[in-house]
This record gives structure tokens, C-alpha cells and sequence, in this order.
């Protein structure tokens, strides 16, 4: 039996620092009132943990006044709650060819039923977007961009500032899910307008945990109405956040465990965790260059994407030719032949290894035309702060084997 190695962390980051275990049993076992809604003393105390649990996400992001961020479910839930609730009829929106469905699918459905109408930015075969692009296609009833932060299937990192610089007054919701916590994010110096983030990736809280900021000035009308705690004499719905968008009792024991992790991360560091991220993507990268076989989607350059790897293991190019067609990534994907399918190499990682990775689609079907992965996928090997190198060592060995027949 080997040592599990957990490589899913884009899925959803494991382990979760022992404090995060530690704010959620406290909760449930010497809390576990509801925040908000009583006055007695452990009430209190729960709105003591979901206001700290705002605060440190506000200073996370440099967010000036914390009660512009409400508790979500997920990331899908805030970006749906951004996608449904501020668009209008006629409006226009812009998004790239790198997104996850939790974006494509609110805003197809929108455009199938004639609310708005819909242009994707095609990335490059390396998931990168130019923002030069996107001048030409803003129209005058264009209304908002979406835009994914970093691939979650290939690691690319999008240049956020210069996105925004192009659409200048344009809002800008940002899908955060694989960059928040593991890479700065500035809501006032990035220009960002909504920022949707989910907690149980990067931010090491627990699942069922996410939220949404909102620009001071932006409405968002809620999808859900009802108690709030808040001004309970009237039978409408609260005008001002969080409560606007905060109805029914949340999550709290999940707040708690999220307020934790972003507290170990304001610990570490956001720079260090990032540092760390790009040393096992470096490590990675380099050990599996050269592989016959191997073909690795994305930047190829550990300082241009998240801590996450795509990569097909192919037959026909011999090795060492993957140089010839300018690297790595999929110019050359018609000369190729997958050999060992995704699925069969996660299988084969999984059983023979105890290494956990995803394969497939990631749910971002766009995401692999655009990199020419469609409709097999990738292997996705996901590492997160407490991968090691010597685990990314044990990992690119494995690949190796698998690539070379060896592994039974
Ligand atoms: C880029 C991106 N957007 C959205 C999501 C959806 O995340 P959640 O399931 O937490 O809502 C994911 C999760 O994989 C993602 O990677």
C-alpha cells in the first residue's frame, strides 16, 4: 500500500488545515446558535464568527467595507446570483473561450431565451486571452464581462488589470474559484466589480461555503427572499447587504470552518502559499518535458498558471518532437493519437499508485476545444500547499511508467 498522494485540488483542496476541523467543531459543539437572529448570548457569539469570517475575506481581497461580500453556497451560486440578477433584457455580455460551465450554462440558458445576447473571446491553444480583443466586440448595450480567473483545467492565469483596462467601464465579474487564496487578488487595484469566489478550494474552508463581492453602487436583485433577522416588522425584503442576499439560515457552521482557513492563509501568506504552488508546478513541468508520450497542455511556464497540469499521454510523435512543433500544447493534435486514454491513466494512478488526479472533461467543455482536448480531456494533476516535492517526484515517476507501459 503506498501513501495516498491527494492531486485533486482543484476539485476541492484536501487536507484542510486542523484549524478549519477545530472553528467547525467549536461551532457545532459550543455555538451552534443561529447568527442574526437572537439576542442571547450564543447567538451572539455565532455572529461574532460570521462577521470575523467577513472580515478576514474582506481583508483577503483589500474589500474597504466587508458587508458588501454575502455567503453563498459555492462560486456557482454567486456567479449565478451576478448572471441572473443584474443582467436585463436587451443586455450584452462578453466572456472567453476558458470558461467553466458554472459560467457558460447561466449565460446560454440567458441567450436560448432571448434575455441577452453573448460573444466569447477565443484564447489562444495555451488557454491565454488577449485583451485586445475584446475592444471591438463591446457594443452599447454591452453590460457585463465574465471572466475565468485561471483555467481549471490547464492552470492558465489571465492578466485581470488589463482585461479590465480594455473594457474600461464595463463591470467585471471574476470566477475566482481557482485563484482565491492561492494568488493575490485586489478588488480596487485589479478593477474588479464582482469578485465570486467558492471556499473549499484554495481558501481551505469546507464545501457548501462561497460568497460574492459586490462593487458598492451595483444592485444585484435576490433570487431568494424571506428571513433575514433584519428589519422583521416589514414584509419586503431588506434594500441593503448582506441581508438582501443573505435569506434563510446559511451555512454557519461551514462560515466558521472558511473564516479559519482564510485565517491560516493570512498566516502563511498568500505570496508564500503562491511560491510554494510554483516550485511543485516548476518540478512538474520539468520532470515531465521530456517524457515520449507526454503531452502537456497550458503556459508551460510554472509563473503563468496555478499549481495545475493538464496532460494526455499520446503514441505516434516520437520523442523529443514535441519541441519541434513548438512545444508542448496542441498545435499538432491531429498527428497524434491518444494511447492511454484519460480515464484509464487516472484509473491506473489511482489503483497502482494511490495517486488521486481528475480526468475528463472538468466540466469546462469550452475550455478543451479550446486547447484541442475535446472530447477525451486530460489527466488534471492538481497540487495544493501541502503537496510536497518529493510527493511531485513519486507523481511525474508514475506518469512515466504509464507513458512507457510499465506500470503493472
Ligand atoms: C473555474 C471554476 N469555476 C467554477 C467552479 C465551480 O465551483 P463550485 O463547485 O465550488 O461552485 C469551478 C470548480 O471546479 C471552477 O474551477
Amino acid at each position: 500500500m503506498n501513501p495516498l498522494i491527494y492531486l485533486d485540488n482543484a476539485a476541492t483542496s484536501f487536507p484542510k488545515p486542523p484549524e478549519v476541523i477545530e472553528a467547525m467543531l467549536y461551532f457545532m459543539k459550543e455555538v451552534g446558535a443561529n447568527p442574526g437572529r437572537s439576542g442571547h448570548y450564543r447567538a451572539v457569539e455565532a455572529d461574532r464568527i460570521v462577521s470575523n469570517t467577513r472580515n478576514v475575506i474582506a481583508k483577503l481581497f483589500n474589500i474597504t467595507n466587508p458587508d458588501q461580500i454575502v455567503f453563498t453556497m459555492n462560486v456557482t451560486e454567486a456567479l449565478n446570483l451576478v448572471i441572473n440578477g443584474f443582467l436585463k433584457q436587451g443586455d450584452h455580455v462578453i466572456t472567453t473561450s476558458m470558461e467553466h460551465n458554472s459560467v457558460l450554462r447561466p449565460l446560454r440558458y440567458l441567450e436560448k431565451h432571448g434575455v441577452i445576447t453573448l460573444s466569447v473571446v477565443e484564447c489562444d491553444y495555451k488557454g491565454r486571452l488577449d485583451s485586445h480583443e475584446i475592444p471591438p466586440m463591446i457594443r452599447k448595450n454591452t453590460a457585463l464581462m465574465v471572466l475565468n480567473h485561471a483555467s481549471n483545467v490547464c492552470g492558465t492565469i489571465q492578466d485581470v488589470r488589463a482585461v479590465k483596462q480594455a473594457i474600461g467601464d464595463v463591470p467585471l465579474l471574476l470566477d475566482a474559484a481557482q485563484t482565491a487564496g492561492c494568488f493575490p487578488i485586489d478588488v480596487e487595484a485589479d478593477g474588479i466589480d464582482f469578485l465570486a469566489f467558492t471556499g473549499h478550494k484554495a481558501m481551505l474552508g469546507p464545501q457548501g461555503t462561497g460568497g460574492l463581492y459586490m462593487r458598492e453602487g451595483l444592485t444585484v436583485n435576490p433570487s431568494i427572499r424571506g428571513g433575514t433577522g433584519s428589519i422583521s416588522e416589514k414584509e419586503v425584503q431588506p434594500d441593503f447587504l448582506p441581508d438582501m442576499l443573505e435569506s434563510g439560515t446559511r451555512n454557519n457552521v461551514g462560515i466558521a470552518g472558511l473564516g479559519a482557513g482564510v485565517d491560516f492563509i493570512l498566516k502563511q501568506g498568500v505570496s508564500k502559499i503562491k511560491e510554494h504552488d510554483k516550485n511543485l508546478t516548476a518540478a512538474l513541468l520539468s520532470a515531465l518535458y521530456d517524457v515520449a508520450g507526454v503531452t502537456i497542455y497550458g503556459p508551460l511556464k510554472a509563473e503563468e498558471q496555478t499549481a495545475t497540469i493538464s496532460l494526455t499521454i499520446d503514441s505516434l510523435l516520437p520523442p523529443g518532437a514535441r519541441y519541434d512543433y513548438g512545444g508542448c500544447g496542441a498545435v499538432n493534435l491531429e498527428l497524434m493519437e491518444e494511447d492511454v486514454y484519460p480515464a484509464e491513466a487516472g484509473n491506473i494512478l489511482n489503483t497502482e499508485y494511490d495517486i488521486l488526479v481528475r480526468t475528463g472533461l472538468h466540466c469546462a467543455p469550452i475550455a478543451h476545444k479550446t486547447l484541442k482536448t475535446f472530447p477525451e480531456g486530460t489527466i488534471r494533476v492538481s497540487m495544493g500547499y501541502f503537496n510536497t516535492l518529493e510527493e511531485i517526484a513519486i507523481v511525474a515517476n508514475a506518469i512515466r511508467r504509464i507513458a512507457s507501459r510499465e506500470y503493472s
